[in-house]
């Protein structure tokens, strides 16, 4: 059984790297640390990782030193834990929780109910009207990491492209369950796990586009729809997958949309921060800079919603980022994409340096 020494254990007894499956990793100063500039403004900050990852001593310092909480790629998606029905494989994603453990990290557990990463076996079920597996993997999910801080529940539900009135997205939940299996997997999820705190996540709000103003309006009615029926939602997940193409971004129509989440009485979290360079020069000191300004414009005008309660990149470092293994997402040039606070060598970027700017300058929460 792994000791529960914590990374505040290792600080107050001094530092050394311990000869076990999770070596403890040195963590240099305390205040040059995101989680810690966050904290100071009554925030938090965190970033994805994977099973891969945190294996190398370097990220994992990295990880150690920067965040406070941490959330799992794609190791707790369906399609990853329960590929052959009932043959549930925990293993992937234990490995983060025991090191988020070990280290003294917060756990956002991602996500519950997806369209995307479903194992085939339950569409299929799902289509042969088998109601009950979805909160049977909810409850399973929740049984199993108990001491998530926040679950993802119910992921990208949003889809003005499905042609519905309510613009929710064509899905096997949705065919089988019709609209009511979102407020049934927030009462699953609240049932298996009172205490934890219980996410709606979604994507493609930012910028000033007829398809994210549609989903800005869809958003706070389906948020509206929700509360009104007593569905137990704490807090709504804004993705935050920045672009560079040249979209406008208006931080008072934006703060609008923010300012509509919260009068709901929801909390905010920035889930899954980072920004794509697709179409910038390849030159790395113009493409860092630019990044850089984009963030320090979106987390300026996020943070001084007194809702928001933290902000997560979706990733650490550049060396992992999704981006570059996205064909969908890839620069036409083939160079690496750098869309994250650290580069491939967990050097500090100018993308770092906004973020923790944000956080110095956002308003103190309560
Ligand atoms: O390498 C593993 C292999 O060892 C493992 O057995 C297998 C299990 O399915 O997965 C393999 O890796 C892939 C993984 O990325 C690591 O690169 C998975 O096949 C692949 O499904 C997974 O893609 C993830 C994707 O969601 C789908 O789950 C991406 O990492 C992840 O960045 C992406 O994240 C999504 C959020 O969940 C929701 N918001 C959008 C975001 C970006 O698409």
């Amino acid at each position: 059984m792994q000791p529960h020494i914590t990374r505040r254990t290792l600080l107050g007894g001094g530092l050394a790297l311990l000869g076990s499956p999770l070596r403890a990793v040195a963590v240099e100063n305390e205040n040059a640390r995101l989680a810690r500039i966050a904290r100071t403004s009554g925030l938090f900050y965190g970033a994805a990782v994977n099973s891969a990852s945190i294996t190398a001593d370097d990220f994992a310092k990295a990880v150690v030193r920067d965040a406070d909480f941490i959330v799992p790629e794609w190791e707790m998606k369906w399609g990853t834990i329960e590929k052959v029905r009932g043959n549930r494989q925990y293993g992937a994603a234990r490995k983060i929780v025991d090191f988020a453990n070990f280290h003294g990290l917060s756990v956002r557990g991602h996500t519950l109910v997806w369209h995307r990463n479903i194992p085939a076996w339950a569409v299929e079920a799902l289509n042969n009207k088998e109601y009950g597996i979805m909160q049977e993997h909810i409850r399973g999910m929740v049984a199993n990491f108990g001491a998530v801080h926040d679950w993802d529940v119910v992921n990208e539900a949003i889809d003005p492209t499905s042609g519905r009135s309510d613009n929710l997205r064509l899905s096997p939940f949705l065919s089988a369950l019709g609209p009511g299996y979102i407020g049934e997997a927030f009462r699953t999820a609240r049932a298996a796990s009172p205490g934890a705190r219980l996410v709606y996540n979604d994507f493609g709000f930012e910028y000033e586009i007829e398809t994210h103003r549609t989903r800005r309006r869809a958003l706070i009615r389906l948020l509206e729809r929700l509360k009104v029926t007593s569905v137990p939602i704490d807090a709504v997940g804004l993705q935050a997958h920045l672009v560079t193409r040249g979209l406008k971004f208006d931080p008072a129509a934006y703060s609008a949309f923010l300012k509509d989440i919260a009068d709901l009485g929801l909390k905010i979290i920035i889930t899954e921060l980072d920004i794509q360079d697709t179409d910038l020069p390849a030159d790395t000191g113009e493409r860092d800079r630019i990044l850089a300004g984009e963030i320090a414009r979106y987390l300026d005008a996020v943070l001084a919603e007194p809702a928001v309660a933290g902000v997560l990149t979706w990733g650490l470092s550049d060396r992992y980022t999704w981006l570059n293994s996205d064909p969908k997402a890839k620069r036409p040039d083939g160079l690496p994409s750098r869309p994250l606070p650290l580069d491939d060598k967990m050097e500090r970027k100018p993308i770092w340096s906004a973020i923790a700017d944000a956080f110095r300058n956002a308003p103190e929460r309560s």
